[in-house]
């Protein structure tokens, strides 16, 4: 099959490897239909993360159908069409237990780091029992692949970790779709302001067009000032770091309010600072999380009762063949104007 595969900082290849089988009971394997890049395949193209071996495939969202389940797999069966969680959880650990997935013992997130992932025809999903879900025939496979991980990341590291209330003023520091996600989910939760902060002028209209209140670009470095006059002085309640650079991180530090709570988002490959000589007294709450997913089942009913629109934060399509031309596209998302790319499976059934 072909595959997508890292070979080390900046060097990506798409490879003839062998199919996967399955290795225990409760796996599944999963031809894939529709798969995306993630913000986090760019960290790891960076070097960012170094645990990432050489001759990983990577991926970890998608959409496809059940090819094979293991005998101990007691929910799906060939001919299901699945979404793909990134997340991988045995169910029973400690951690799984309290509902931190990501922290599982025998899983948390593996697919396309420390197992192969999605950016192939076809992936073995390990515990297929809680990190698949079911999809309709009929359901919109671009809509459900952010489910994968940019919806749940959003909500859960993002609005969830953030606290946003009614009446909040949240500034969110990277348009990508990952602070997208955060944008869309926030409003959930009725804050009276979103100011979206980037450098992209495309991803900052889109996010005009997706219900932030206030646009801020940070290219000439004065976005702490603009937030700071946006805002009155007072600074916001909640800001969400969704790029994963110490600069953005001191930006969220800059404009935070008393009482504020800090959500970082981004997957940082270097140390950022902490200004506590200034916000020993802030009585800030800072937080940071892997995503857990546990919140997907109810996403999924929000994008499939329309109340979510998951679909809009797609901007380019690609077929398998053209990967690395989509990592291109995603790596130079101002150029490209590009919010998410989505890669199709030529050839695969079922898609629409
Ligand atoms: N915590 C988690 O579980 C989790 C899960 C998924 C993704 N992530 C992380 O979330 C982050 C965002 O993901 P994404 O898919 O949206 O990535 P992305 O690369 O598409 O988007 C990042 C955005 O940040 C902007 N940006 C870069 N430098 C900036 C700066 N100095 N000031 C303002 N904006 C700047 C870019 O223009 C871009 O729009 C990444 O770090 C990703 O690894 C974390
Ligand atoms: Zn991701
Ligand atoms: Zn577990």
């Amino acid at each position: 099959m072909k595959a997508l595969v890292f070979h080390g900082p900046n060097d990506l290849a798409l490879e003839d490897r062998p199919r996967p089988v399955l290795a225990q009971a409760t796996d599944a394997i999963v031809r894939i239909t529709t798969t995306t890049i993630c913000g986090t395949d760019l960290h790891i193209l960076k070097g960012d993360v170094p645990a990432i071996a050489p001759g990983r495939i990577l991926g970890h969202e998608g959409v496809g159908i059940v090819e094979e389940a293991g005998a101990d797999v007691a929910n799906f069966h060939k001919g299901d069409k699945v979404l793909i969680s990134l997340i991988t959880s045995c169910g029973r650990c400690g951690f799984c237990r309290k509902g931190m997935f990501s922290h599982c013992i025998a899983g948390g997130w593996r697919l396309g780091n420390g197992i192969d992932g999605t950016q192939a025809e076809y992936v073995r999903v390990p515990f297929a029992d809680t990190g698949l879900y079911h999809l309709p025939p009929e359901a919109d496979e671009e809509a459900a692949v952010m489910l994968s991980c940019i919806l749940p990341t959003g909500l859960e590291c993002g609005a969830l970790n953030g606290q946003v209330k009614p009446g909040d003023i949240v500034a969110i520091v990277g348009a990508g779709p990952v602070g997208l996600a955060a944008l869309l989910t926030a409003q959930l939760y009725s804050p009276a302001e979103i100011i979206m902060i980037d450098l992209d002028d495309n991803r900052l209209k889109a996010a005009l067009s997706f219900g932030a209140t206030k646009a801020v670009n940070s290219s000439d470095g004065k976005a702490a000032e603009r937030v700071m006059d946006l805002t009155r002085a007072a600074g916001v309640d909640v800001a969400i770091e969704a790029v994963g650079l110490s600069a953005t991180f001191d930006l969220c530090q800059a404009i935070i309010a008393p009482g504020g709570r800090i959500a970082n988002v981004g997957v940082h490959g270097k140390p950022a600072g902490l200004h506590l000589e200034r916000l020993w007294s802030a009585n800030i709450t800072l937080t940071t999380r892997l995503v857990d997913a546990g919140t997907t089942p109810m996403l999924l009913k929000m994008v499939q009762s329309g109340r979510l629109d998951a679909k809009k934060l797609v901007s380019h399509r690609f077929g398998l063949p053209e990967i690395l031309k989509a990592y291109d596209t995603f790596g130079n998302a101002a150029k490209e104007r590009a919010i998410k790319v989505v890669i199709r499976n030529a050839g695969a059934e079922g898609l629409n």
